[in-house]
């Protein structure tokens, strides 16, 4: 059984209003997206911004509700689950975000930031300092750091932070969105590597969301392809560089200049052309208008994600 499985998720947000009366753009943000997580698996989400990665971390993490379609934990249907019930699910799964120092409470110690979510189940004081210790050692810090502030800390430090709080009730699943995305280029290995030692200890689950394909790659079992709120290409991580087949996976691989994520500096434009409007994206293949392979039936038709090889899928007309 799948730890996680989703079937045709949708999230559309409210636009603009148009000049008819009650005419309200819609945002396809998420627009049909379907997989599995199996229990101990990290998933890689890679596509370029505004694809729709994040808007799909908060739904299967249940901080956003679902426009359409279905979420399964563990094989019990989550989607529709609200108050008490939502609430103890929450603990068996946690989102780390990009930007360590703003999910920090500037005004609150290490250690208090770590623990909220203990007092919030109700273990008792002193247990809560232990594990506070506890946590902080896995991630790399001291116990003596439980008494300082956010600002105290370097941002990698800060997200190592961000980690143990994730932690702190035992997750069984963490989507990571971006993690390393805003650390200097010296520290990303690091905190990747941490992530790594953490899942085989721990036994846990990652979504990966990132736009960097050389640090998911390094991470990841899988790699889900996003391209304008849909999946495009989903394969294991090995056969990345020499299986891909979509042509909008080919082109995110040659945007990638150095396969070693620790020479890599910020994040490079992907290809020429931007990616068109969520709000109304292109007839048949939704890439045709950037893809260098596009043909009449793909202006026309739109592709199906299917198997084409054990484990890879892929929905373009010409795979
Ligand atoms: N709350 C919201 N209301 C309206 N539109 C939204 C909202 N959140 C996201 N969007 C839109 O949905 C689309 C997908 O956004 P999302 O943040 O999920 O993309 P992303 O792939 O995570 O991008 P990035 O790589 O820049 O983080 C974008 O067009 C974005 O502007
Ligand atoms: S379906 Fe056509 S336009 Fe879409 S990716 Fe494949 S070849 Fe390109
Ligand atoms: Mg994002």
């Amino acid at each position: 059984m799948s730890l996680l499985e989703v079937k045709e998720l949708v999230k559309h947000y409210a636009g603009k209003r148009g000049i008819f009366a009650g005419h309200q753009e819609k945002v396809r943000a998420v627009d049909g997206v379907s997989f599995s997580l199996a229990r101990g698996e990290t998933l890689g989400l890679v596509g370029e911004s505004g694809c729709g990665k994040s808007t799909l971390g908060r739904l299967v993490v249940r901080l956003e509700e679902p426009t359409a379609g279905k979420i399964f934990f563990t094989g019990e249907e989550i989607s529709g689950w609200t108050g008490r019930k939502l609430r103890e699910l929450r603990s068996r799964f946690q989102i780390i975000f990009q930007d360590s120092s703003s999910s920090l409470n500037s005004r609150r110690t290490a250690g208090a930031i770590i623990e909220e979510p203990l007092a919030n189940f109700g273990m008792r004081k002193g247990e809560r300092r232990e594990r506070v210790r506890e946590l902080l050692t896995l991630v790399g810090l001291e116990p003596e750091h439980a008494a300082h502030y956010p600002h105290e800390f370097s941002g990698g430090q800060r997200q190592r932070i961000n980690i143990a709080r994730a932690l702190t009730l035992q997750p069984e699943l963490i989507v990571c969105d971006e993690p390393v995305s805003s650390l200097d280029v010296s520290i990303r290995a690091q905190i990747l590597n941490l992530l790594r030692e953490l899942k085989k200890r721990m036994g846990l689950s990652y979504l990966f969301i990132s736009h960097d394909l050389a640090a998911v790659n390094y991470l990841v079992d899988r790699v889900a392809v996003m391209y304008l709120g849909k999946i495009v290409e989903m394969l294991p991580a090995e056969g990345l560089v020499s299986q891909a087949r979509h042509p909008y996976t080919l082109a995110l691989l040659r945007a990638v200049p150095e396969p070693d994520p620790r020479q890599r500096t910020g994040q490079k434009p992907v290809m020429r052309g931007e990616p068109p409007d969520p709000v109304s994206p292109p007839a048949g293949c939704r890439f045709h208008p950037r893809c260098p392979e596009a043909r009449d039936v793909c202006r026309q038709n739109e592709p199906v994600l299917r198997e084409v090889e054990e484990g890879q899928l892929v929905a373009c007309h010409l795979s």
